[in-house]
């Protein structure tokens, strides 16, 4: 049945992980080794978070998992193995240092596979399979769903998230390379009131955050944004400046209604009187979709304050706008 299915491509995938990570540290796996070093990672953290490594061979996986009885259409099913047209399979990851990604209950469901230098792709993941739906898993959940942080620190990627742990950021995940889904948000918000937002200091990131802001209000969590700066994502980050400087990035985080309200202001010149008008207009618009009165009057305060009018005068374009909106 799916269920006995689903059970079998989990244990070949925790075989896998297993098989990996033994060759991390066999004579083939050397220059792994050595990248994930150049890269910071301690031997504590390689066995934390099991990362391994993918021999260049085009068959090395297929060859292990046979020796364990499984056939083509097991590896193929687990995403673990490619077909060419002649019918004939190997492995879907080679000569690339492997994160295996594992669900709140311990089973790995899938892998992300990084080359050593600038080729591409730079990661190949598994594909979606019975056990591994990306729209609905985030790296390290298993890890950070123990941490005793009211926040969950969300991160764009594999090594964010695994040098922020390395670093005592235990509540650090990942929503891999897709952008943040309704059910992750969902599922964050089983283990955690609050969500920091740590994407790349790039446009894509500032988009990407812009995009998950509602969804995880939507799911009842609390949201502040990291303003990344001096660096290109949390990773490079901590390598420049330290865990001092993140925990001050942390600390800096401004809510999302603050930041949001800061996006707009970027849009316009408050030297400009009509600029001025345009921008208390739209971030009117924006406070107007907040469904508490407080939150209304508070971050419309701010809004005054930046674009220096009297809060008074801000509260009613609020209530005009919240009006038009009932
Ligand atoms: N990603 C992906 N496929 C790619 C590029 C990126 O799946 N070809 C995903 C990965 O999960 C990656 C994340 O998107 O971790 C963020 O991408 P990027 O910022 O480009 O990579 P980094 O995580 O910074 O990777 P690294 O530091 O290893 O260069
Ligand atoms: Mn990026
Ligand atoms: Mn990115
Ligand atoms: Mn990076
Ligand atoms: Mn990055």
């Amino acid at each position: 049945g799916a269920k006995e299915r689903r059970e079998k491509l989990l244990t070949i995938n925790k075989q896998a992980a297993r098989a990996f990570h033994r060759w991390l540290y066999a004579p083939e796996g050397a220059q792994g080794l050595a990248y994930l070093q150049k890269r910071g990672l301690s031997k504590g953290t390689l066995t934390r978070f099991g990362l391994g490594f993918a021999p260049n061979r085009w068959d090395a996986l297929i060859q292990e998992l046979s020796k364990e009885g499984y056939d083509k259409r097991d590896l193929l099913d687990a995403g673990l193995a490619v077909s060419n047209k002649d019918g004939r399979i190997y492995d879907r990851f080679r000569n690339r240092v492997m994160f295996p990604i594992i669900d709140t209950g311990g089973n790995v469901i899938g892998f992300g596979g990084r080359v050593m230098d600038d080729s591409t792709p730079k990661y190949l993941n598994s594909p979606d399979t019975p056990v591994y739906n990306k729209s609905r898993n985030v790296f390290a959940l298993n890890i950070a769903k123990k941490s005793k942080a009211g926040q969950v620190i969300l991160t764009e990627g594999y090594m964010d998230t695994i040098s922020l742990h390395q670093a005592g950021f235990d509540s650090a995940v990942a929503s891999l390379g897709t952008s943040l889904t309704p059910d992750h948000a969902q599922l964050l918000s089983r283990y955690f009131p609050q969500a920091i937002l740590a994407y790349d200091g790039d446009g894509p990131g500032v988009a990407a955050a812009q995009r998950a802001i509602p969804l995880l209000e939507k799911a009842g969590l609390k949201v502040r944004v990291l303003r990344m700066r001096g660096a290109k994502d949390p990773d490079e980050f901590i390598k420049s400046y330290g865990r001092e400087a993140f925990q001050r990035l942390l600390d800096q985080s401004e809510n999302q209604v603050d930041y949001r309200l800061d996006q707009i202001k970027k849009k316009y010149n408050l030297e400009d009187d009509a600029q001025k008008v345009a921008f208390l207009q739209e971030a009117a618009q924006m406070l107007s979709t907040l469904p508490s009165a407080v939150e209304r009057e508070i971050y419309g305060g701010h809004a005054a304050q930046t674009a220096g009018v009297s809060p008074e005068t801000m509260a009613l374009e609020v209530k005009k706008a919240f009006q038009q909106r009932l």
